[in-house]
């Protein structure tokens, strides 16, 4: 049986995200950024392709988070970059149990 190609992470409780307007968690050392857009909870990659901006910090406009640094813009739902599908960032499942906040994440389970 081989080992499952994503896993479920608890990235913290719902109340304790830091949404800014996107809130930034980090997983095996890679920053996403979290999002609520019309009461859904979206995750895409925190670091912007360009210059490396935090997403997060960004403005949310129309469904898109527009990057403060130069202006390019994501589709919070599918990760699409407005100058080209090459800068696209990755995005992610992501829900809701209970309190906790749960990320798909790419790569089988971390052994100790
Ligand atoms: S760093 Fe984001 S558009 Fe330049």
């Amino acid at each position: 049986m081989s080992a499952p190609a994503t896993r479920w992470v608890d990235v913290g409780a719902f109340a304790d995200l830091k949404f800014g307007p996107g809130a930034p968690v980090r997983i095996d050392g890679h920053w996403v950024a979290l999002f609520q857009l019309d009461g859904e909870l979206l995750a895409i990659d925190n670091n912007c392709p360009h210059a490396s901006a935090p997403l997060c910090d960004g403005t949310v406009l129309a469904g898109k988070v527009v990057c403060f640094l130069h202006c390019w813009e994501f589709d919070l739902r599918t990760g699409a970059c407005d100058i080209g599908e090459q800068w696209n960032v990755r995005r992610y499942a992501v829900r809701r149990d209970g309190e906790r906040v749960l990320l798909e994440w790419p790569g089988p389970p971390k052994t100790a």
